[in-house]
């Protein structure tokens, strides 16, 4: 797959504020520090394009960068951030309750979900509110390289187990490492895909 030419568009407080739509959207959002920045790096392979850190709740603003001028990457906050105070944290959800509910250029969201852990009782609430809301949305596992393979076969497992207890049908996924690049065509492709259909209409 060929490098994107990804520029950074801005950083905005809400969806009120966003650009007018123009292009097909793609959404990035999972629980804090779960990996949402890097893998926009690692998908624009750029190291510091979207800001990653150790710190849960870097990521404050909706993000957005365009890419090779057909369609925009979001980086979104992360939800379920425990230690930020209750305000905020509500502040958070709203800013991206409503860039979900009310973008009509968004085409899908990527939930990302650590692939260390069994399924959190917050991703699952997110989830489930994408669905009521009728949001298309994919499943992303990350930090794969974490762990070994039978361990991540296992965790995927359980996972959709639980997935299943709600869901008659499991959304597509995608199996990625920011460190190694795993997952990155797969996830291009997907999105080139719809960018097609897009144009198409
Ligand atoms: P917030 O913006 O705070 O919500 O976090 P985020 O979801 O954007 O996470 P971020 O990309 O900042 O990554 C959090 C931490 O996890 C950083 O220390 C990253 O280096 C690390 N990390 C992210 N993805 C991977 C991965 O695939 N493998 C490994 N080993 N570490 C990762
Ligand atoms: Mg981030």
């Amino acid at each position: 797959m060929q490098d994107l030419d990804v520029q950074f568009v801005g950083s905005y407080v809400s969806v009120g504020t966003c650009p007018p739509e123009k292009l097909p959207e793609y959404a990035f959002i999972g629980r804090s520090n779960v990996g949402k920045s890097s893998l926009i790096n690692m998908l624009c392979r750029r190291k510091n394009m979207a800001r990653v850190s150790n710190t849960p709740g870097k990521t404050q603003l909706i993000n957005l960068f365009d890419v090779n001028e057909t369609w925009q990457l979001v980086d979104l906050p992360g939800y379920g951030y425990a230690t930020v105070s209750k305000r905020k944290r509500a502040k958070f959800e709203h800013m991206i309750e409503k860039y979900l509910e009310t973008r009509s250029s968004l085409q899908c969201t990527f939930v990302l979900i650590d692939s260390r852990h069994t399924l959190q009782e917050i991703d699952k609430e997110f989830v489930n509110w994408l669905g009521a809301q009728r949001i298309a949305f994919v499943i992303v596992f990350t930090k794969t390289d974490k762990l070994k393979e039978a361990e991540i076969k296992q965790n995927i497992e359980s996972i959709n187990a639980e997935l299943l207890e709600s869901w008659e049908e499991l959304p597509q996924q995608f199996i990625t490492s920011s460190k190694t690049t795993l997952g990155r065509e797969d996830i291009l492709s997907f999105i080139a895909e719809i960018n097609k259909m897009h144009a198409a209409k």
